[in-house]
């Protein structure tokens, strides 16, 4: 599955290059554009019956991160998110907010990031105190998120591979960094192919610039979808 990564600065950006798709897609909604437009943006989009990635990246105390997930299940998206690194206590109470606040209906999936793609392993032994390679962390996040009772994490595509190993082929992966052979890198360091990430056993691939800054985005999402497709 792609998912569109909507950073646009405000609704009526958003809603014009929404305008130009016929078919309903998965789209993801992160912090720019939530606390820009709040949830009017969210009911806008689901009038136009796309899928929601609400990608707010919850970290705090674990009553705090089940009362903020017991809101965001009222919103009625498909998936939601928080940072692994809140630890396994935060993750559980979080899961159950998340049910609460859905009240017998299909819930959100709830994945968690692991390190960040922006994270070198310099900043992460230097500055975060934690020894190793930074795919070691990933992992270790990956496997506490398993144990909270997770959906699954946000990843690079090249940790996916072990995160699966570790947690098992059900656990979802999300990927950003995602570029066609011919697109331009942006301030993307570690890309992939849609149909590499497809065959590294990515499950959903998350594609802003290409798609959102494209002369026919409409054209740009087809051709990235055939190619994480393998058609
Ligand atoms: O435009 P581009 O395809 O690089 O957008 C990728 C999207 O994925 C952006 O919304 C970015 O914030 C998000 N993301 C990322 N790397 C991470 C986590 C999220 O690029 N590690």
């Amino acid at each position: 599955m792609v998912i569109v990564a909507l950073d646009f600065e405000n609704k009526d950006k958003t809603l014009a290059f929404l305008r130009q798709f016929k078919k309903p897609m998965y789209v993801k909604v992160g912090m720019e554009l939530f606390y820009g437009s709040g949830i009017e943006i969210i009911k806008e989009i689901k009038a136009l019956n796309h899928k929601i990635f609400l990608d707010l990246k919850c970290h705090d105390i674990p009553n705090t991160v089940k009362k903020a997930m017991y809101n965001l299940a009222k919103l009625d998206v498909d998936i939601v998110n928080l940072h692994a690194s809140g630890g396994i206590k935060m993750m559980t109470s979080a899961m159950e907010g998340l049910i609460e606040g859905s009240n017998g209906k299909k819930r959100p999936l709830l994945i968690a990031v692991t390190q960040l793609t922006s994270t070198s392993k310099q900043m992460m032994n230097d500055e975060l105190k934690i020894d190793g390679e930074v795919i070691d962390s990933v992992v270790n996040l990956a496997l506490n998120a398993k144990k909270a009772g997770l959906d699954g994490v946000v990843c690079s595509p090249l940790e996916v591979l072990k995160v699966k190993e570790a947690c098992g082929d059900d656990f979802i992966t999300v990927t950003p960094g995602i570029r066609l052979e011919s697109d331009s890198k942006d301030d993307q360091v570690r890309i992939t192919t849609p149909k590499k990430a497809r065959e590294l056993g990515c499950d959903y691939i998350v594609v802003g610039r290409p798609i959102t800054k494209a002369l026919d985005p409409v054209l740009a999402y087809e051709n990235i979808s055939k190619d994480f497709l393998g058609e």
